[in-house]
């Protein structure tokens, strides 16, 4: 995490994880949300705007704002401040708006 950041980790021990975002393997410790793993690995922009294609990023970490908007394991629009990071999860960047019936997103990057 750059160290301008307002953001700190606690220092407590904790297990290791790890899960991928965009296909690129994020370190985790237990307890951590995703949104906060993919902060303390350097990950800044988790979705773009369906309009503008504006980058986001998460903001309040608490559940209100929906800018962290990401896809976890094939479901789309899932708040990862909202979800703690588990071994193996797959997670995906949010591009415009949300897929519908067929048009699901796959792994091909
Ligand atoms: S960062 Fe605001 S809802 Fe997740």
């Amino acid at each position: 995490m750059p160290s301008d950041s307002r953001f700190r980790r606690l220092p407590e021990e904790r297990g290791e994880l790890s899960f991928t975002f965009d296909g690129q393997t994020i370190s985790a410790r237990e307890g951590d949300s995703v949104a906060a793993a993919l902060m303390a690995a350097g990950v800044r922009v988790l979705r773009n705007t369906p309009v503008s294609r504006a980058p986001r990023g998460p903001y309040c970490l608490m559940g209100v704002c929906f800018e962290c908007l990401v896809e976890i394991d094939g479901v789309q629009n899932v708040q990862s401040c909202m979800v703690e990071a588990s071994d193996g999860m797959r997670v995906r960047s949010m591009r415009g708006a949300r897929c519908v019936g067929n048009e699901q997103g796959s792994d091909d990057e």
